[in-house]
């Protein structure tokens, strides 16, 4: 009772405190009768931006501005450079039709300044944090906030160049966290010779640079892997302007970029799980993004000490400066270029060659030229003034005259560069492919030969100790010691004992399920770490091949929705790996299971749709490696503590070489329902039958019912037949999971039933990427086309009839495979 009170008593103070505060009037429309007045704010319809007065941290001046009503982020200022000193201010519609702010003694402190308006005016205040000013009788746009950046890039805000005026939008930092005032940092778009760049300028001096903008990515930034990620667009509008602006995914609650008063551009975003405004992106990460840090011909790699580092073939120009870490006067070639030294008439037969620099932010002053790739290489090479070249496929060809500016090392992302070198400094690289790929494959070999060497050692210095009568326990530490912790970019190789501990001598208890391709245990590492082991059956169908494939595949990957492989060991006929550990099962252990569908709610398995298509378009595109997966079901989709899913079992998996995109097999391998029909009937593989697989596992997941319990079912052949049927009659909602479903969510669950369908198409060649499937994911505005019917739908008997065997195909049933290994 006393407590009860004493809560209210505490509710009533704070909704009191609240109001003095912060008095929010019930109107979204300021016109020249209906003004506000200091404290006052207008909220926009759905409450999520606020405007107007407020004071920032530490300071008693008041400013007129918007802000993200959840957290106070002011994201736009008006009179920044003109503060009040009282609350006495006032924001109305002036006699000329301007919004205006007014102080005390009715004096006008700022004015939106469109000139020549003719008509009545007012202003509304729009739900994405935009302040419009409107002509009353034909409702044109006169003005709004958005056109007129502050510090902050909010969704549809354009960073822009009048290609006429050369005028800009740009973003000005404020002074201080306290001052909103024009600070001495600006951000702005760039065109030069044909590249679009985004610059930090200090003043007028350059101090950061996005990297070439490629029409989807920015080239330097190396988290902007993929267009989809970030939603940036921009280029010409083909009115005059160009422009760079990005758009808030529809998942996202906020999300903005901020140039704060050190200069640092930093995207902001809401994470909904630690319910707080995160940094995601920062444009000073290291000080390898100081512009022009290493100075010419220096390359800045954040991760080796010191950062900077003279291009082969080039040293430091003052070497006493350098050493002491003050690189900024760069460096210089050591030995002229051959083309210098014919035009100076002395003769020599030979050429200069270039040498590449890989995953690089390109230095500044590119020119982009209009021409093809092959043709880039030798425009550069015949003129002797050009210094650098590269390619991208969004830009074409780019080259560099001159210095080479501000070049980084990039850990992921980037593009290739290719800089000037005479003969003699061309050295292995002067090789011909043929030598090159002979070299590679040499030292895969010796790398390979060493791995079995060292499995084997371990396995014999286990023996022979044993025999010598030591506990196992000791020499399970002297194999740590020695070579259970050899390095394969990252993966450890464990030794046979390590593992028989920590699973308890692989214990029954510890069995975590029974695949096709032998058990998985549970087991815990001497540190605590949990792992799952895929102990591989010696009878097992995945032999030799499949293993070393699947280590070799995982080794090389690293993304958020791919399952992490620690490491392996063979020890004679036994063949293990060992994964990062996945509490949560399956996805099939959920969204079949009667019981548990409901875990997963319609948000969730958004989440979890986006991102297999993530990880799938990590694999065909993103990663150096391009890999189909081949085995693409909801077993092998494995979920984390926080449900996001994982891509796992790459056993079956391909990878590719640069141009090749399709490939024959004679050995059919996968699971029935989710193969593509060229796939399964004729051997084809590509992204495509990926795609194809990915169709089927979002309509398994909206539908919540397995492709394989068609079997028997007269009416619909199988679940694509099902939808098929229920899409032509607009009949969506049978096959929608009813305990998913969720009417506030209709049009997004039928957008991924569509996209699903357009995954399924018979045709390959119709079928999306991954790439346009995750833009039509995330985009509601994305046109989709409409589907053509899926395949397997007539020819169910056929498929019928050619079972497995006679397909001499290996399926991993659906119902037992090797990534039961993190279920039950
Ligand atoms: C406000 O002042 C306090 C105390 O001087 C300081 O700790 C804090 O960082 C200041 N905040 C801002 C935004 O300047
Ligand atoms: C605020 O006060 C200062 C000093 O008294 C004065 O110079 C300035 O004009 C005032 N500003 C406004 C907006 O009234
Ligand atoms: C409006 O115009 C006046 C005079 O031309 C100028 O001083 C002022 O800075 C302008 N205000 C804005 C917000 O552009
Ligand atoms: C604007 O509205 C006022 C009152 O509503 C009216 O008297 C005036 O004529 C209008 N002005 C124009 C230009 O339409
Ligand atoms: C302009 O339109 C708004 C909203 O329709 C209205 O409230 C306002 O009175 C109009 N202004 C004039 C001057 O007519
Ligand atoms: C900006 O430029 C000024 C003047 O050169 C310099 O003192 C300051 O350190 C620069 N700021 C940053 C963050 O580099
Ligand atoms: C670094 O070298 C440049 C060029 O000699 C010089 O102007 C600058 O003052 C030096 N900077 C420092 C921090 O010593
Ligand atoms: C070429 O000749 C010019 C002037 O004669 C000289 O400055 C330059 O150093 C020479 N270049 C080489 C590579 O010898
Ligand atoms: C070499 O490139 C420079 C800079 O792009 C250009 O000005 C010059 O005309 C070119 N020379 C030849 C022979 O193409």
């Amino acid at each position: 009772m006393g407590f009860s009170s004493c809560s209210n008593l505490f509710f009533v103070l704070f909704i009191l405190f609240s109001y003095l505060l912060r008095v929010s009037i019930g109107i979204d429309t300021i016109t020249s009768s209906q003004f506000i007045k200091d404290p006052e704010t207008l909220l926009s319809k759905d409450g999520s931006y606020a405007f107007g007065f407020f004071s920032p941290e530490n300071s008693t001046n008041r400013y007129v501005g918007i802000w993200w009503n959840s957290r106070s982020t002011v994201v736009w200022v008006a009179n920044r450079n003109q503060p009040l000193n009282d609350s006495n201010g006032i924001v109305t519609i002036s006699e000329d039709g301007n919004i205006e702010v007014l102080n005390g003694q009715k004096r006008v402190i700022w004015s939106s300044n469109v000139s020549n308006i003719a008509t009545n005016t007012s202003s509304q205040f729009s739900d994405y944090g935009n302040l419009v000013l409107l002509e009353n009788a034909t409702g044109n746009v006169l003005w709004q906030s958005i056109q007129q950046p502050t510090d902050t890039l909010l969704s549809g805000m354009k960073l822009s160049i009048n290609k006429r005026t050369g005028e800009k939008s740009k973003l000005t930092s404020w002074k201080s966290p306290s001052d909103p005032s024009v600070g001495i940092f600006s951000s702005s778009s760039v065109e030069r010779g044909n590249i679009l760049e985004v610059f930090i300028w200090n003043e007028t001096r350059p101090y950061w640079r996005s990297g070439p903008w490629n029409g989807g990515v920015f080239t330097g930034i190396d988290t902007m892997t993929t267009a989809y990620f970030n939603g940036f667009q921009g280029g010409d509008d083909g009115q005059g302007n160009i422009n760079i602006y990005f758009t808030m995914p529809n998942n996202e609650v906020f999300l903005i970029y901020n140039l704060n008063s050190q200069g640092k551009l930093e995207e902001m975003r809401w994470n909904d799980e630690k319910k707080e405004v995160e940094v995601k992106f920062t444009s000073q990460k290291s000080e390898c993004d100081v512009y022009g840090i290493c100075g010419a011909f220096a390359i800045c790699n954040s991760l080796s000490t010191p950062i900077c580092s003279c291009l082969k073939g080039f040293d430091p120009i003052n070497i006493q400066e350098w050493n002491r870490n003050n690189w900024t006067s760069g460096c210089v070639r050591r030995r002229s270029l051959q083309c210098e030294r014919v035009n100076n008439k002395t003769t020599s037969t030979k050429e200069d060659g270039f040498l590449k620099l890989q995953m690089v932010k390109v230095p500044d002053f590119a020119e982009g030229v209009a021409v093809t790739p092959d043709i880039c290489r030798s425009l550069c090479l015949e003129n002797c003034s050009c210094t650098a070249y590269s390619n991208d496929a969004g830009i074409g060809c780019m080259s560099w005259t001159g210095n080479l500016l501000d070049i980084q090392q990039l850990e992921s992302g980037g593009l290739d560069l290719y800089f000037r070198v005479p003969e003699t400094e061309l050295g292995m690289h002067a090789l011909d492919k043929g030598t090159k790929k002979t070299i590679i494959i040499t030292i895969i070999v010796i790398l390979g030969t060493l791995l079995i060497v060292i499995c084997g050692y371990i396995m014999w210095r286990r023996i022979s100790k044993n025999s010598d009568g030591k506990s196992e326990e000791n020499n399970s530490d002297d194999a740590i010691g020695g070579f259970s912790q050899v390095k394969l970019q990252e993966l450890l190789v464990f030794d046979f004992g390590k593992l028989a501990t920590a699973t308890n001598n692989f214990h029954l208890s510890n069995k975590l399920g029974e695949g096709g391709f032998g058990p998985v245990y549970k087991g815990k590492l001497q540190d605590g770490q949990e792992i799952a082991v895929k102990r591989l059956s010696r009878a097992s169908g995945q032999g030799l091949e499949e293993f070393m494939n699947e280590v070799v595949v995982l080794c090389k990957l690293q993304h958020r929705n791919l399952v992490r492989l620690l490491g392996c060991c063979t020890d004679g006929d036994e063949k293990m790996l060992m994964y990062e550990y996945m509490p949560n099962k399956s996805l099939d252990a959920f969204i079949f299971d009667p019981s548990k569908s409901k875990l997963l709610d319609w948000r969730t398995r958004y989440n979890i749709i986006e991102g297999i298509a993530r990880g799938l378009l990590y694999l065909h595109r993103d990663s150096r490696l391009r890999i189909i997966h081949r085995d693409l079901k909801t077993s092998n989709i494995l979920l984390d503590e926080e449900l996001n899913p994982k891509i796992s079992d790459f056993g079956m998996a391909r990878i590719f070489g640069g141009r090749e995109n399709q490939a024959n097999t004679t050995r059919v391998v996968g699971t029935y329902g989710y193969m593509s029909p060229e796939y399964a009937m004729r051997g084809l593989f590509s992204e495509k039958s990926d795609v194809f697989s990915f169709g089927v596992l979002i309509l398994e997941i909206v539908s919540g019912r397995r492709n394989s319990s068609f079997y028997d079912n007269e009416h619909a052949p199988s679940l694509l037949g099902f939808v098929w049927i229920q899409w032509r009659e607009e009949n969506m909602l049978s096959l929608i999971d009813p305990e998913i479903y969720d009417h506030s969510h209709h049009t997004n669950i039928l957008r991924c039933i569509h996209i699903g369908l357009l995954c399924v198409q018979e045709s390959a060649v119709d079928r999306p990427t991954m790439a346009t499937v995750i833009s039509m994911l995330i985009s509601e505005d994305a046109f989709l086309p409409p589907p053509s019917q899926p395949a397997f739908i007539l020819r169910q008997n056929t498929l019928n009839s050619t079972q497995p065997e006679e397909n001499q195909g290996v399926f991993s049933s659906n119902t037992v495979s090797i990534t039961d290994m993190c279920g039950r």
